[in-house]
């Protein structure tokens, strides 16, 4: 056993697209999966990694502090004999309460798993493996919240721009931001936030906007609206910075084995462009030759098939809003580009265009 990593949240997107790439490096992971009231445990996105020989699976909740503790220990039982070989072990924190508009509904729930859970984890990782591992925090873009400016044109986000987080979630991961800070300066602790813009794949969760968009888009291509609904919305003029997650988990890794030295710390991941909720319906659609065509305002508009001139396509609820959402999101990740060679490369349509394949094959399979 060369290479040992800790995956929280493995079934999730990013989890399951770091997995694959560890397990490819011949690295062995312990991933932490924990039992859901629906389902004994959400697996689909590592079914097929579930039979290789150096993945092992624990049962924890971040809810529970005894569980990640026990959780802890286990991987340490397995790897302790092997540590003065590698030296370290590296852990990936990416479970979390994702939804950015569902912690204004759980907000308790969202601040314990994203902010005390991993006070929690830190303090277990410190008891069993002192400092010899590596942390990292999946922080967020969602932290800057709107930014402050009178700008018509408001510049990228660096790190060294002001935070002012304005949901639970992001107030919840903001404390969790200073938490890593503060255990890198006390206890000389390799441990980094990586400060991640809004990424995207095929196995995107299917409440988050853009796969939300890309399913119905391949729903409408196979005639397999349910009663022809049009796709409810929520806020269509915010603008994300979308990147490809399969990229994002290679910063990740980056974070955590390259960086040394004064390259240790807090970087920016995204891909410098921002396009709205708006553009990227238009640009899902025109993927299966359809255009969109606006009419109506505010809370009655919607969006209508411009070629045959009669099908609703989209139509904004008000029920989708959020109490306050964040307008403007875009990403300068120059300081990863120079001092860990990470750059972006998938284009948004590229993106776009994989999503509503995907979904499209998913939909014909029966899935
Ligand atoms: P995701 O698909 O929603 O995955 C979240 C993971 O956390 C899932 O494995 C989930 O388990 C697990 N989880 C949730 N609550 C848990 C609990 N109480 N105990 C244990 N595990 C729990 O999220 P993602 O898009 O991969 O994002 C990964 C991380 O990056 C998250 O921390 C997210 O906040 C952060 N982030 C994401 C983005 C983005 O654009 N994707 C950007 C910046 C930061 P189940 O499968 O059982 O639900
Ligand atoms: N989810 C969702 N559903 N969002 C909608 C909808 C809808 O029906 N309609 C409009 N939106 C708008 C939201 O109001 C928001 O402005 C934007 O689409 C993006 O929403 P999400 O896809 O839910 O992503 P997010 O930006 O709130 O959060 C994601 O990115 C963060 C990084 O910036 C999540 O992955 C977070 O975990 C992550 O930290």
């Amino acid at each position: 056993m060369k290479q040992v990593a800790i995956i929280t949240g493995i079934t999730g997107q990013d989890g399951s697209y770091l997995a694959e790439d560890l397990l490819n490096d011949d690295v062995h992971v312990f991933g932490g999966i924990r039992r859901s009231a629906s389902s004994p445990y959400n697996l689909g996105r590592i079914s097929h990694l579930l039979e290789h020989p150096n993945l092992k699976l624990i049962y924890f909740d971040m809810m529970d502090a005894c569980s990640i503790e026990k959780f802890v220990k286990s991987v340490y039982d397995s790897v302790h004999d092997v540590l003065q070989l590698s030296n370290y072990i590296q852990v990936y924190h990416l479970a979390a309460q994702s939804h950015v508009g569902d912690s204004f509904r759980i907000p308790t729930v969202t601040h314990q798993v994203n902010a005390l859970g991993v006070i929690v984890l830190l303090e277990s990782l410190r008891t069993h493996f002192k400092n010899n591992f590596r942390f990292y925090q999946a922080s967020t873009s969602e932290l800057f919240g709107n930014i402050k400016t009178k700008s018509k044109n408001p510049k990228t986000m660096t790190e060294c721009t002001p935070f002012n987080p304005e949901s639970p979630y992001a107030i919840a991961k903001m404390a969790a931001y200073l938490t890593v800070q503060n255990y890198r300066k006390a206890y000389d602790i390799h441990a980094v936030n990586g400060i991640l813009f809004n990424h995207e794949s095929p196995r995107r969760g299917m409440d988050f906007v853009t796969r939300k968009i890309t399913n119905y888009v391949a729903q409408y291509a196979l005639n397999r609206v349910p009663g022809n609904r049009p796709l409810q919305l929520g806020n269509l003029k915010s603008k994300r910075d979308w990147g490809d997650a399969r990229e994002y988990v290679k910063a990740m890794r980056k974070m955590l084995i390259e960086a040394q030295g004064d390259t240790v710390g807090d970087y920016i991941v995204a891909t410098g462009e921002a396009y709205s909720v708006r553009t990227f319906i238009q640009l899902a659609f025109q993927k299966i030759g359809v255009m969109i065509e606006w009419f109506g305002s505010g809370v009655n508009e919607k969006g209508r098939n411009a070629t045959n001139g009669k099908d609703i396509l989209v139509q904004v609820n008000k029920e989708l809003f959020r109490p306050v959402d964040i307008l403007y999101l875009v990403g300068n990740a120059e300081k990863i580009k120079k001092n860990l060679n990470w750059q972006p490369t998938v284009p948004l349509n590229h993106l776009i265009s994989d999503m509503v394949d995907n979904d499209i094959e998913l939909l014909k399979k029966g899935l």
